[in-house]
């Protein structure tokens, strides 16, 4: 018995990748999900995902995201299978919904995909969530999309992703041409060319060649493009990197794969290569060291908790990732926090359309668990002996507001909401420690100011007032000996809910002279 079980968890970990989708807004993540899931059969009808984008985002008006969260809950994990493999895209979210649970969501991923507008190369939110992926070591693959339209020269992009983020890269296949002139992509791994055929996206055909330099390349694309491509891919075998899997394990080198999401051109090969690179689910560190997915005791960890969309039921959802052995819906599970047993009865796995209430999972796999408020982020559940995963990192607050409470007498249920509130992680909590007692919150994305004031309203009955303040970054101070009055200038000394100093600063320069001039001091970007 025992055997077979581990024989079957071994199976179903070597069939997984759980991933997410890196990129800036517009890049083409929802475009490029949605035809990753119509290649899985998960959903039938394109345009699902993006109509539901679409009410998502049509509106920056809280309330009508609030009566759309239903929605956000069941697109936070995409399920699908694909060529024998059983594929889960963790949902970053990035436009105005952006927040520090983006960041945490990464750690539930093995790799990431990152995705770049050919035009726009790496942007902003790019850079953060690759930052986050960086730290963990995870495999990141490049997706350059929107070749259908003008953009930077390949050679500029790759430079970009060594001088912005420091990561070589392998381009994995090689445009022909660009925009108008797109005639089809090299792949050098197989040595084929995937031509696009402009008229008739349905229609994108595959020609094996010997190699770049095979006469077909120039029958089908002419000399100038044909004569640019061999020059090209010249200069890359000379100069550019050598496919090394162990550096791409390792995240230190990046596979480029070229294509254009909406025209579903270079995405069908972009899957298959993934799926035979990208890591089957990895193990996570604990107390009590690396715990193995085939490890046959089941453990995870919760790494985002999501209200619920009704205010009148105050339950949340908590959503879990499996680290190792098998979960059966009904299965006693030890909640090590506070050392109780809980049943796991109605846990929700999360497809493209529907929640479904999910009978068995595996290690790499999510599942959502109705939390009536028991689950704090990072949270471990195991059988068996306590397993007890490593903290969650946390993220450091770019956006800061003072907060006062409108009626005095309310203080108890506002102090209740705070705790409850950012026990979920989207918001971070600081206390003045100058001669006012203020309290001050810190978010990464401003829509969260406007959730908490909200939700505090609606559940905790209690009227809020936010104030902007102008601070930009937060650094946790480590010093002995440290003096909050050298934090004035463009600046604030503050300390966090365990009483450590965080000192605020309004811009960049300001923190930099801090740092220079407290040689002896550390400036943690998160919580030591
Ligand atoms: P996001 O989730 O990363 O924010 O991006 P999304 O997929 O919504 O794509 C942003 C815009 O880029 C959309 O256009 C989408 O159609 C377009 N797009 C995605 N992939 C490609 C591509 O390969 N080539 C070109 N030319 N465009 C692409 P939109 O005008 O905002 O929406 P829509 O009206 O086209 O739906």
């Amino acid at each position: 018995m025992s055997q077979s079980l581990s024989d079957e968890i071994k199976q179903e970990v070597d069939r997984r990748r759980t991933f997410a989708i890196i990129s800036h807004p517009d890049a083409g993540k929802t475009t490029l999900t949605e035809k990753l899931l119509l290649f899985g059969g998960a959903i039938r009808l394109a345009g699902s995902v993006k109509a539901r984008k679409a009410s998502r985002h049509a509106t920056s008006d809280w309330m009508e995201i609030e009566k759309q969260r239903g929605i956000s809950v069941t697109s936070s994990v995409m399920q699908f299978d694909y060529l024998n493999h059983r594929v889960n895209i963790l949902d970053t979210p990035g436009h105005q919904d952006f927040s520090e649970d983006t960041y945490r969501t990464l750690t539930a991923a093995d790799s990431a995909v990152m995705l770049i507008d050919v035009a726009k190369g790496v942007e902003a939110q790019t850079i953060k969530l690759f930052q986050v992926c960086r730290k963990r070591g995870i495999p990141i693959f490049t997706f350059i999309n929107k070749l259908d339209r003008e953009g930077k020269s390949p050679f500029e992009l790759m430079e970009e992703l060594e001088q912005v983020l420091g990561i070589r890269s392998v381009p994995m296949n090689w445009p022909i041409g660009m925009g108008r002139e797109l005639c089809g992509v090299y792949d050098r791994m197989n040595s084929q060319v995937e031509l696009f055929q402009g008229n008739d996206h349905s229609t994108i055909e595959v020609r094996k060649v010997d190699d770049y330099n095979d006469s077909i390349i120039r029958e089908m694309a002419g000399d100038y493009l044909t004569d640019q491509l061999i020059s090209d891919l010249e200069l890359l075998d000379v100069a550019g990197d050598p496919f090394d899997y162990e550096k791409v394990q390792a995240g230190e080198l990046t596979p480029i794969f070229f294509g254009s999401a909406v025209n579903n051109f270079g995405v069908q090969t972009f899957l298959e290569n993934f799926l035979k690179l990208a890591p089957k689910p990895t193990s996570r560190n604990s107390t009590s060291g690396p715990i193995e997915p085939s490890n046959e005791k089941f453990s995870g960890y919760v790494f985002k908790i999501q209200a619920n969309m009704n205010p009148a039921h105050r339950d949340r959802i908590a959503f879990l990732r499996i680290c190792s052995g098998r979960f059966e819906r009904g299965m006693a599970v030890k909640h090590v926090r506070n050392k109780k047993e809980i049943k796991l009865s109605q846990p929700q796995q999360f497809l493209a359309q529907d929640r479904d209430i999910v009978e068995t999972a595996y290690p790499g796999d999510i599942i959502g668990l109705f939390d009536p408020g028991i689950f704090r982020i990072g949270d471990s559940l195991s059988q068996g002996s306590e397993v007890e995963f490593d903290e969650l990192p946390t993220f450091s607050p770019e956006i800061f507001s003072k907060v006062t409470v409108k009626n005095a007498l309310k203080h108890k249920q506002y102090q209740k909401g705070l705790d409850q509130l950012t026990e979920e992680g989207t918001i971070q909590v600081f206390y003045s420690t100058g001669n006012f007692d203020e309290t001050i919150l810190g978010v990464v994305g401003h829509l969260q100011f406007e959730v908490f004031e909200h939700r505090m309203k609606a559940e905790y009955g209690v009227d809020i007032q936010l104030h902007r303040m102008t601070f930009q970054f937060a650094r946790w101070i480590v010093d002995d000996q440290i003096d909050p009055s050298k934090f004035r200038i463009n600046s604030t000394m503050v300390k966090d809910k365990k009483g450590n100093y965080v000192a605020l600063f309004e811009n960049e320069y300001a923190m930099r002279t801090a740092i220079d001039k407290n040689p002896n001091s550390k400036f943690l970007e998160t919580a030591p």
